[in-house]
């Protein structure tokens, strides 16, 4: 088994959460091994590349990252580093769980418990031509849907609906005004939905989804979804659970996978010992998902839901007065 994972600790917050998080899987003894690597300003500020090639080595080598939030710098020619990363290693299925913690800001404190599997690589995206003058801008906006495309993340959303014990995947598509395009992924999808006949499979508009989310979320288990319509929901759902702290993300391919955050570097709170560690660490959680160790990954959610319900020394975000350490020392003082 692979126990060597590629880490980045990324900017801003970044390095206080990844402190915070490994203490944690530290205390749990899994035996995991961290290759510390480098990426965004951390990396730029200290050899002029965001996305070193040693950086690349070590996930391609390792197969496994977990990531802290990166800056991209302000300026004229600089792109994603997590678009790049995404392309890279084809991470075609964003995954993200959103679950209802108790005493967070959410307004529905119990009943949201859904995973979002956005596709990744394709969908709506703006392509060449933009122009901008003093009256207005034009761009040609290109959607790119592929039967592959499609069938793949489908079929991923499926297969994780049959792992985790879940009845239910709803298909969101536009296939009503988007004829060609949400057209094809609804019909590729009807045709994976058939092969799965012990998961039921029902569809939904995206606009008709995103009131369904508001007003009944309990009505939901997988949703999957193009990449557009997947990045606004997938932000949705985690604002149905108490936001960005507690929202993490799976980027994951054939060779590759990437944990994270959803959230940024939160260049406001940067330094100050503040921030939420619980979102990264639901996705180290993930990660132990995915390295088949479901019962460690348990362990850890029910220990940061026991912190949680107790509010124990929890962040300022959350209505406390803890500190992103405290914080993971109440954590891990719930292991069990
Ligand atoms: P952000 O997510 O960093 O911050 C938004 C707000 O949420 C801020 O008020 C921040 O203090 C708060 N916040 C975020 N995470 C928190 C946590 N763990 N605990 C407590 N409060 C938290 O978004 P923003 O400000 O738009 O972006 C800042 C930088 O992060 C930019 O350079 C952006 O490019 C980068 N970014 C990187 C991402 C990644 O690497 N995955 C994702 C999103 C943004
Ligand atoms: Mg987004």
């Amino acid at each position: 088994m692979n126990n060597t994972i590629a880490v980045i600790r990324g900017d801003g917050i970044g390095p206080e959460i990844m402190d915070a998080t490994l203490r944690v899987l530290d205390a749990m003894k899994l035996g995991l091994q961290y290759d510390f690597v480098e990426a965004g300003l951390a990396a730029y500020e200290k050899d002029g590349e965001l996305l070193p090639q040693a950086t690349l080595d070590a996930i391609a080598k390792h197969r496994i990252a977990l990531k802290s939030p990166l800056t991209t710098p302000v300026g004229e020619g600089f792109s994603s580093i997590n678009v790049l990363l995404r392309r890279k290693f084809d991470l075609y299925a964003n995954v993200r769980p959103a679950i209802s913690f108790p005493n967070t800001r959410s307004r529905f404190p119990e009943n949201v418990d859904l995973i979002t599997v956005r596709e990744n690589t394709e969908g709506a995206y703006a392509g060449e031509g933009q122009q901008v003058s003093e009256d207005g801008a034009t761009a040609t906006l290109v959607q790119k849907v592929t039967r592959k495309g499609s069938e793949r993340i489908v079929r991923y959303a499926f297969d994780l609906a049959r792992r985790n014990g879940r009845k239910k995947v709803t298909v969101v598509h536009k296939a009503n005004i988007l004829k060609s395009t949400s057209g094809l992924f609804l019909k590729v999808a009807r045709e994976v939905a058939a092969q799965y006949p012990d998961i039921a499979c029902n569809e939904l508009i995206v606009d008709n989804c995103c009131m369904q989310l508001v007003m009944k979320p309990e009505q939901f288990d997988v949703i999957v979804t193009t990449n557009l319509f997947g990045d606004i929901i997938s932000d949705l759902c985690a604002g149905l659970v108490g936001g960005l702290g507690l929202a993490p993300g799976a980027n994951i391919g054939a060779d590759a996978a990437i944990f994270e955050a959803v959230h940024g570097s939160a260049p406001d709170i940067a330094g100050k010992g503040i921030a939420n560690p619980c979102a990264l660490l639901l996705g180290a959680a993930q990660m132990l998902d995915h390295l088949a160790r479901t019962d460690e990954a348990d362990r850890l959610r029910h220990a940061i839901r026991a912190t949680l319900e107790a509010r124990d020394r929890v962040t300022p975000d959350l209505g406390g007065s803890g500190t992103t350490a405290t914080f993971a020392d109440a954590i891990i003082e719930r292991l069990g």
